[in-house]
């Protein structure tokens, strides 16, 4: 069943970068991931949960999980003099973003606490900590080489054989954005494991193929 129109109110009010013609392509893949309590989604880079709510809603018919990564202090292109600082979002005290408590708030109000875990620490951290096989890996984390490189070796080995990479702001032509997802997008085709099934704005969805 698709989002209800209340989820699609909170997702439209929820802030983020996630349009809503990619979300509902998000959702698609994730349902097409045959999620499970026991291989669930993983996100990297929840921010204030917009993306997490198209994820969380493919998940919950299936009473799978999906566990959602982020330190909550933003990313380099979340602090200037990148334009994407949200000034609602930052400490008064600290100058640093904090996304904790509106990701919390948004997972409350869709009534998604029993479906959404949040994984609070640096991916590369957690990725060390915790091994998981998933059903659909999102990598939406910092956009900068280092972070970026650092999520994908990280957890791309998670995704179950017959799962979904899915990848965002994937950008051919430098024109329209930032190189580094499309490298790891590259990465991924030119692994051999992977195929390209989705392409809607700039979100890539790439099938692991059986072995
Ligand atoms: C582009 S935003 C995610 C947007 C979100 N998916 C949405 O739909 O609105 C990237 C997020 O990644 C997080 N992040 C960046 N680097 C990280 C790291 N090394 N470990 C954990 N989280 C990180 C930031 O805190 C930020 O919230």
């Amino acid at each position: 069943m698709e989002p209800q129109e209340a989820l699609r109110r909170l997702i439209a009010a929820t802030p983020g970068f996630m349009p809503e013609d990619e979300g509902m392509a998000l959702y698609n893949l994730a349902r097409r991931s045959r999620p499970s309590a026991s291989e669930p989604i993983v996100e990297v880079g929840s921010y204030c949960g917009k993306s997490t709510l198209y994820l969380a809603a493919a998940a919950q018919p299936e009473r799978a999980t999906v566990l959602s990564i982020d330190h909550h202090k933003g990313s380099e292109e979340n602090y200037p003099p990148f334009p994407y600082t949200d000034h609602k979002l930052v400490e008064p005290y600290s100058a640093q973003i904090n996304t904790l408590l509106p990701f919390q708030q948004t997972i409350r109000l869709a009534g998604f606490e029993d479906t959404v875990v949040a994984l609070v620490g640096a991916s590369s951290t957690i990725a060390a900590a915790v091994t998981v096989t998933s059903s659909l890996l999102f990598i939406d984390g910092g956009h900068g080489a280092l972070p970026a490189w650092i999520d994908y070796d990280g957890w791309v080995s998670s995704v179950k054989y017959g799962g979904i990479l899915a990848i965002h702001d994937v950008f051919a032509d430098p024109r329209d954005g930032g190189q580094v997802p499309y490298g790891l997008f590259l990465a991924a085709l030119h692994s051999g494991e992977f195929e390209l099934v989705l392409e809607v704005g700039s979100l890539r969805g790439l099938l692991r193929k059986n072995r």
